[in-house]
């Protein structure tokens, strides 16, 4: 279970682990703060992106999936105003008051700032706060761009929730989780992460109107499989690139605005308007736009696709848009395009692309059912040898989003 890229343990397994590990810290702090309750249990899985890649913050459509890869946390509620949590991964303890927590007051630079953001951005949004003493543990591998972070982000905000209040919508609280991420920990991500983590439903993807915060659940095929390959090269969410990104996309709405009224971000401007306002734009800011105005349309692209089962389309389409993130927005890496090489070629494969934020990181590719052994069997053969990486590959499923975990678990 320590080994994230493991096949996942059982529901059933997870759950008496963490309540052991939970018991055991009790034991030993016998004259710590009182517990208020029972144990209990929270979920949150991370997520995989098929299509709709850096258009979450320029108000457009993307389609991530939840997936079973999950965070899980079993928890004591105590009195304190305090949060005290151990990673079995990280093989740490941490810890945070509710008092004083501030943006700038940022601690620790590690993983427990995703909770104690998620605890200020809840706080600044009027929801009440319970401390806790808990245990989690994690399959999403850390770095791979499956969002760990918003996962999470997205299993604190149901522990920290205090039971009984009113709790705001997935999106509401997706938003409430991108604050802290932005503010709090200073990563300056578009919401997608957290809104798939929120809202997963069980063999849906999430079409994401990220203009508007709301989304519709579109069915996987069933005889189409999801397949995940990571690099092993980090996903270098670097922030600085990632951030240029933005600027640039910024820059872009700003130009053209002036001559186009009405547009505030890229979600509003089609390809037309873009052509004649190109000779206004720097050629790179003109290269990003056009990344972003043609994305949106291969999402409701893909979604048709989806519905008809058209395998063509969803081959051209992942094929366009990895294609456009590789030359247009330039997010790609030798990696990832080799990835996606192998796994093009292989029988059964009908769909593959770069997900996420690209730098490194992993491929999403839909697979005829039957076919994700002869995907892991190429992969295995070819990747090492092309790029001197590890690479792992992790067959998944879309599961439901963040929440507590049925207790006959
Ligand atoms: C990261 C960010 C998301 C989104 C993607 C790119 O995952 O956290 O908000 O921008 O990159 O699509």
């Amino acid at each position: 279970m320590t080994d994230a890229h493991t096949a996942n343990p059982s529901a059933t397994a997870r759950a008496a682990a963490l309540r052991t590990r939970l018991e055991a810290l009790s034991d030993t702090s016998a004259s710590g703060p009182k517990a208020t309750g029972p144990a209990q249990l929270v979920r949150a899985p991370g997520r995989v992106n098929l299509i709709g890649e850096h258009t979450d913050y320029n108000e457009g459509l993307v389609l991530p999936a939840a997936i079973d890869r999950e965070i899980w946390i079993a928890f004591q509620p105590w009195k304190r105003p305090e949060v005290e949590l151990t990673s079995i991964e990280m093989n740490e303890t941490k810890s945070f008051a509710f008092e004083g927590l501030a943006p700038g007051a940022r601690a620790d630079r590690s993983w427990i700032d995703y909770v104690a953001g998620t605890a200020w951005a809840m706080r600044e949004a009027g929801l009440p706060l319970r401390g806790f003493r808990g245990v989690m543990n994690s399959t999403v591998p850390v770095g791979s761009g499956l969002s760990s972070s918003a996962a999470l982000e997205m299993a604190s905000s149901w522990a920290l929730a205090v039971p009984g209040a009113p709790r705001p919508d997935a999106g509401a609280m997706a938003a409430i989780a991108q604050r802290a991420e932005n503010r709090y920990v200073g990563v300056n991500c578009g919401i997608m992460d957290q809104f798939a983590s929120a809202a997963g439903r069980a063999g849906h993807a999430l079409l994401i109107d990220c203009r508007i915060n709301q989304f519709k659940a579109t069915p996987m095929p069933a005889d189409l499989s999801m397949v995940v390959c990571n690099t092993g090269s980090p996903h270098r969410l670097d922030a600085t690139a990632y951030n240029t990104r933005r600027s640039e996309c910024e820059l872009g709405v700003k130009l053209i605005a002036e001559r186009e009224p009405g547009v505030t971000a890229l979600r509003d401007v089609d390809e037309a308007m873009l052509e004649r306002n190109r000779d206004r734009l720097p050629e790179i800011v003109a290269r990003r736009c056009e990344h972003i105005v043609q994305e949106d349309g291969r999402v409701m692209a893909t979604v048709a696709a989806l519905r008809d089962g058209d395998r063509e389309a969803l081959g051209r389409l992942f094929a366009a848009s990895h294609a456009s993130l590789r030359d247009l927005y330039e997010v790609s890496s030798p990696e990832l395009d080799a990835m996606v090489e192998i796994a093009v070629a292989v029988p059964g494969v009908v769909a593959s692309r770069m997900t996420g934020a690209g730098f490194g990181g992993c491929t999403v590719n839909l697979v005829e059912q039957g076919a994700e052994e002869a995907l892991r069997d190429a992969v295995l053969a070819q990747y090492q040898k092309r790029t001197g990486l590890e690479p792992h590959v992790y067959i998944v499923t879309a599961v439901d989003g963040a929440g507590e975990v049925n207790q006959g678990a």
